[in-house]
C-alpha cells in the first residue's frame, strides 16, 4: 500500500492492522508527531489529511491509502519554516514542547481554512490541543502572531 506524506512516496505493509500514529513513528521514523493519550482527546498526535486536522492515534492506516498526509516535518519548505513555526518560535511558545506539533498542525488547518481568525475563533478552533505545562496564553498568541505572518507572506507574492 501506498502512502504519501509530506509529497513522499512510501510503501507500507498493509496488514496487520494499525493506526497511522505508530506507522509514522514506528515504520517511517517520522518521530515528529507525538504520542500522547492515544485516545483521541489531547491532539498531540494531529496530522493533516487532504488538508484537515485529524488525530492520527485514531485514525487506521488503510484509510489513508491515496490521500495526502501533512506532518510537522512537511510543513517548512526548505530551510524556510512555515509562518506556524517562524511564530511559535519568536512568541517561545514550547514549554517541555510534547505537545507542539500538534498544536502547530492544528494552528496551520485553522489559518488555512481562515486567514483573520478572531480571538474566539482561534480559542475554539485550539481547545481540543492540550498543553499540560498550561501555555495556552502564549500558543493563543503564536496562533494570531502566526495568522498575520502567513497574510503578509500572500500580499508579498
Ligand atoms: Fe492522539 Fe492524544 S495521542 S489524541
Amino acid at each position: 500500500m501506498n502512502l504519501v506524506i509530506n509529497g513522499q512516496t512510501y510503501q507500507v505493509a498493509k496488514d496487520p492492522p494499525r493506526v497511522l500514529l505508530w506507522v509514522l513513528r514506528d515504520e517511517l521514523g517520522l518521530t515528529g508527531t507525538k504520542f500522547g493519550c492515544g485516545a483521541g482527546y489531547c491532539g498531540a498526535c494531529t496530522v493533516h489529511l487532504d488538508g484537515v486536522a485529524v488525530r492520527s492515534c485514531q485514525v487506521p492506516v488503510s484509510r489513508v491509502a491515496g490521500r495526502a498526509v501533512t506532518t510537522i516535518e512537511g510543513l517548512a519548505r526548505g530551510e524556510e519554516l512555515h509562518p506556524v513555526q517562524r511564530a511559535f518560535l519568536e512568541a517561545q511558545t514550547p514549554q517541555c514542547g510534547w505537545c507542539m506539533s500538534g498544536q502547530m498542525m492544528t494552528a496551520t488547518a485553522l489559518i488555512a481554512a481562515n486567514p483573520r481568525p478572531s480571538e474566539e475563533e482561534i480559542i475554539a478552533a485550539m481547545d481540543g490541543n492540550y498543553c499540560r505545562c498550561g501555555a495556552y496564553a502564549r500558543i493563543r498568541r503564536a496562533v494570531a502572531r502566526a495568522a498575520a505572518l502567513a497574510r503578509a507572506a500572500t500580499e508579498a507574492v
